[in-house]
C-alpha cells in the first residue's frame, strides 16, 4: 500500500489510571488502590520505546500523544523522560504536536507548567459540561468554576487548547445545548472535541440504561442537537474537519489527523493501539490492557504486544475507508483504488449520492455530507461490502 512509511509518524502513550472510573467510559482506565509507582512504570515505557524503535527506524516522529486514562496525573518528569527517550531513539520533527489530555481538576492545573517545560506545546482538556449537575451525573471530579479556571490557565501555559465537551447527555434539551454551547464558544480556543454521549457495554450508564433508569435523547433529539452543534460551531468559525471534531484555520490536531489519514503510529503502554509499515505491509498492534500485566510482560519480553498481525490489502482498505470517511475532505479514491485489491462499486456510490449521504468533491474525494455523518456506520459498511 502507498500509505504510509514516509507520511505523518505519530507516537500513542497511554496513561491508564483514572481517580474515579466515570460512569459512561470504557476506555482502558483503571483507578488504582495504592499510590503509583512511577518509577516502576517509567523503566517498562523506555523499555517499550526502545523495542517499538526497533520496528521503524529512521522515523522522525510529527507528533506524540499522551492519552488515558487521566495522564494529567503523571509528574512532569515522567512526560519529560518519555519525551527525552522518544527523541532519543527516533528524533522529533522541528513543530512537532506534542499533546497531552487533562482533566480539569485544581490539582492537576498545577502540573500544566512542568508539562510545558517537559515538552508538551498542546492541552485537550476534558471539561465535559458547562453544568455541575451533570458534571456530577457524569461522575466527575471537577465543578464548572474550577473547569474553567483549569482551562484558562491552559490557554495561558501552552500555544494550542481544545476544548472538549460531551453533549447528547441524559435529559438534555436542545435549547440548554444551544446556551451551554453559545458558552463555551466564549472560552474555546480554535479546537472543541464534541463527542454525542455514546452508552458502552460494560459501563455503569448501560446497566443503568438497560434497567431503564437512565434516559438518553432519542433519534431525533440527537439529530437535532447535532445540528445546533453544527450551526454554533460553524458561526464561530470553527469547521467540522472530522465527525465529532471542529477546528480554526491550522488548529487542527496533526495527531489525530494522522489516525484519520491512516498514516503510521506507534501505540506505547497498557491497551494502546499501533498501525506500523514493516517491508510495505501494515502492521495491526495492541498491547496488554491490564497495566500490572503490560509491566510484567515489558519486563520480560521488552514488549507488552498481544496482538501483532500483518493486515491484508482488503484490511487496510477497509480501515482506510473507516478511518477517512470520518474527515470533512474524506478519501481519495485514487489512492483507495491504488492498493484496495478491488474497486468501491460505483453503483453503491451513486445509490448513496441520491439519497444524499455522500458526495465527490472537487478533487475527485469521496466523503460524507452531513447526513452521512449522522449515519456513518451504515455508510461505510454499504461501501464496504459492495465490491465487485
Ligand atoms: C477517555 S477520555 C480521556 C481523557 C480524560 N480522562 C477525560 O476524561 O477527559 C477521552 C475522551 O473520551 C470521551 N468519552 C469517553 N467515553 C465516552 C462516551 N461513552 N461517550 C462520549 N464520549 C466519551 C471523554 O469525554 C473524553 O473527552
Ligand atoms: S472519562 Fe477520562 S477520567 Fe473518566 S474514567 Fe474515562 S479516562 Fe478516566
Amino acid at each position: 500500500m502507498a500509505a504510509d512509511s514516509k507520511g505523518q509518524f505519530g507516537i500513542y502513550v497511554h496513561w491508564p489510571f483514572c481517580l474515579a472510573k466515570c460512569p459512561y467510559c470504557d476506555f482502558n482506565s483503571h483507578v488504582a488502590r495504592a499510590q503509583i509507582d512511577e518509577a516502576r512504570f517509567r523503566q517498562a515505557y523506555a523499555r517499550e520505546i526502545a523495542h517499538m524503535a526497533g520496528l521503524s527506524n529512521g522515523r522522525k516522529v510529527t507528533s506524540v500523544f499522551f492519552g488515558g486514562g487521566t495522564p494529567s496525573l503523571m509528574s512532569a518528569a515522567l512526560v519529560g523522560d518519555i519525551l527525552h527517550r522518544i527523541s532519543q531513539h527516533w528524533g522529533i520533527a522541528e513543530g512537532a504536536e506534542i499533546t497531552l489530555e487533562a482533566n480539569p481538576t485544581s490539582v492537576e492545573a498545577k502540573r500544566f507548567a512542568g508539562y510545558r517545560a517537559a515538552g508538551v506545546n498542546r492541552l485537550s482538556v476534558g471539561i465535559q459540561a458547562l453544568n455541575d449537575a451533570d458534571l456530577k451525573a457524569l461522575g466527575r471530579m471537577h465543578d464548572v468554576d474550577e473547569a474553567l479556571d483549569a482551562f484558562k490557565l491552559a490557554q495561558q501555559t501552552f500555544a494550542r487548547v481544545s476544548f472538549d465537551l460531551i453533549y447528547a447527555r441524559p435529559h438534555q434539551s436542545v435549547e440548554q445545548w444551544r446556551k451551554e454551547l453559545a458558552q463555551a464558544l466564549k472560552y474555546a480556543d480554535g479546537h472543541m472535541s464534541l463527542y454525542q454521549l455514546t452508552i458502552e457495554p460494560k459501563t455503569a450508564f448501560f446497566d443503568l440504561y438497560a434497567r431503564g433508569k437512565l434516559t438518553i435523547p432519542d433519534d431525533d433529539l440527537a439529530i437535532a442537537l447535532y445540528d445546533v452543534t453544527q450551526e454554533l460551531t460553524e458561526a464561530a468559525g470553527l469547521n467540522n474537519y472530522e465527525i465529532s471534531n471542529h477546528a480554526g484555520s491550522n488548529a487542527q490536531s496533526q495527531h489525530n489527523l494522522t489516525y484519520w489519514r491512516y498514516h503510521d503510529y506507534v501505540g506505547i503502554g497498557p491497551g494502546a493501539h499501533g498501525r506500523l509499515t514493516i517491508d510495505g505491509t501494515k502492521v495491526a498492534t495492541a498491547c496488554e490492557m491490564n497495566p500490572e500485566n503490560w509491566w510484567q510482560k515489558v519486563m520480560v519480553d521488552g514488549e507488552g504486544m498481544i496482538t501483532n498481525e500483518k493486515l491484508d490489502a482488503q484490511e487496510m482498505a477497509d480501515e482506510f475507508l473507516v478511518m477517512g470517511l470520518r474527515l470533512a475532505q474524506g478519501i481519495s479514491l485514487q489512492l483507495y483504488h491504488s492498493f484496495a485489491p478491488s474497486p468501491l462499486n460505483a453503483d453503491t456510490i451513486e445509490f448513496l449520492k441520491q439519497q444524499g449521504l455522500v458526495e465527490i468533491l472537487a478533487n475527485g474525494n469521496l466523503r460524507a455530507t452531513a447526513s452521512g455523518f449522522l449515519v456513518l456506520d451504515a455508510v461505510v459498511a454499504d461501501l464496504a461490502a459492495e465490491v465487485i
